[in-house]
């Protein structure tokens, strides 16, 4: 297994380009079960992740491949197989995104539960309760999820008990082929939800106040192919701006909208950092001081949970004591032994942590738990004074695309040692 090898203490400085989002790439190449045919998706980050849903989609009998760079073609003609094998869905969970579209196509599914995760439990239960509203009937057996329908599915009032990112998704796709109006209430207004709802649209669906707490899909007989461009990755951009700060430096993340990471500049900002927002991207300039301040992670618009690993590396470092408190999942602080292994200063109280700033973190080996716990220790790495070397990279493979590169170009001292 690759390992990453970290020379801390260079301050980044320069332009870092933002890939496209694997949170919006996902739910596109799901998409492309509800109506057969041929589709060109540009702006495709070379994540693991990408590569995994794309064998999903061959395993049920479409053809997918990578095109040229970043542009991937999609023929969902063939697409008439229904299973999603535990062997594939193990290794990523968003494969459960294929369960709205082939229940609303090919009136059945048969997907792997996930099962739990490093970060907590992630039950689908909301997914299975909307598509139940539409009238599939859910079954579990033997580890799988089994949904059916005799007749179409038809439009029904989904009121979501907790806001969930993929279970609106999945809810969604589902609806745009069933008869009559859908209502989804209490739904996920993360910006990955409102482009899959462009992406419908722009497949013939009729969806509109996706983005808010309430989506109204009015449901068609048949969608057909469209080609489309993923938005790009306001998590990498946060993670690249939380480097310059983290470093003492300055980078510009280009090629994001501003108004999409606006709720991690405003907390950056108020940590100190110097913000300038500008057409096409986000500059990040180091502060004097790293402030303490206190964090909640909530769902979107509110302070992003896969935000929370990273910004607990800069505080840190921080002057003073800061309050993390994580809402969204129960387990979501797997980077707090590692970093504490640097010599933070960190206490976890149930969902809460508390960091109080040391002067400087010390490189040590290190392992990856999860892909936002690893993004924390490449940013820590950063800062850090001597080596650090961080083990189990693959997690940070399924979310960042040319990571060292990237880093590189801005100063860093980076390295990946291919595994023995
Ligand atoms: C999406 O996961 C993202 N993944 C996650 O990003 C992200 O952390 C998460 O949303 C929250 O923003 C993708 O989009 C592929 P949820 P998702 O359903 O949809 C509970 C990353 O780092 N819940 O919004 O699976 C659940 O356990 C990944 O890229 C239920 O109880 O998250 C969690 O505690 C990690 N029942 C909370 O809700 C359900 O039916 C939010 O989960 C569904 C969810």
């Amino acid at each position: 297994m690759d390992t990453i090898v970290i020379e801390g203490g260079a301050a980044l400085r320069g332009v870092v380009p933002v890939s496209g989002a694997k949170n919006a790439a996902l739910p596109v190449f799901a998409a492309t079960l509800l109506a057969p045919g041929r589709y060109l998706i540009e702006n495709v980050p070379d994540l693991r992740d990408i590569r995994t849903i794309a064998a999903l989609l061959v395993e049920l009998g479409a053809a997918a491949r990578l095109a040229a760079p970043g542009v991937w073609e999609v023929d969902t003609s063939g697409a008439n197989h229904f299973e999603a094998p535990y062997d594939l869905v193990k290794t990523m969970r968003a494969s459960c995104l294929v369960l709205g579209p082939l229940t609303a196509r090919l009136g059945r599914a048969r997907v792997s539960l996930p099962g739990g995760c490093a970060i907590g439990e992630r039950p689908i239960d909301q997914h299975l309760k909307g598509l139940e509203a539409l009238g599939a009937s859910i079954a579990i057996e033997h580890g799988y999820v089994e949904a059916a329908r005799s007749r179409r599915l038809t439009g029904a009032r989904a009121l979501m008990d907790l806001i969930t990112v993929t279970g609106t998704m999945n809810v969604m796709m589902a609806a745009t082929l069933a008869e009559g109006r859908t209502v989804i209430e209490n739904a996920a207004r993360e910006p990955e939800v409102a482009a899959l709802a462009d992406f419908l649209n722009a497949m013939g669906a009729r969806v509109t106040g996706a983005g808010t707490p309430e989506i109204v899909i009015e449901g068609v007989d048949a969608l057909r192919p469209a080609n489309t461009r993923i938005i790009p990755d306001r998590i990498e951009a946060g993670t690249y701006m939380t480097a310059a700060a983290i470093t003492g430096g300055e980078v510009t993340v280009e090629g994001i909208d501003p108004a999409l990471v606006a709720n991690i500049t405003g907390k950056l900002h108020e940590i100190g950092c110097v913000i300038k927002e500008g057409a096409h991207g986000v500059t990040v300039g180091a502060p004097e001081v790293i402030r303490s301040v206190n964090v909640n992670t909530a769902p979107y618009p509110g302070f992003p949970t896969d935000m929370q690993a990273q910004i607990m590396a800069l505080l840190a470092v921080g002057d003073g004591a800061s309050v993390i408190t994580e809402t969204i999942f129960e387990n979501r602080f797997m980077h707090v032994a590692e970093l504490r292994r640097m010599g933070a200063d960190i206490h976890v109280h149930g969902a809460t942590a508390t960091v109080r700033g040391v002067a400087s973190l010390s490189g040590a080996p290190l392992m990856a738990t999860d892909l936002r716990a690893s993004a924390s220790l490449v940013l820590a790495g950063l800062a850090a004074e001597g080596r650090t070397t961080i083990s189990r990279v693959y997690h940070l493979d399924r979310g960042y695309e040319r990571l060292e590169e990237k880093l590189r170009v801005l100063g860093a001292r980076i390295q990946r040692d291919p595994g023995q």
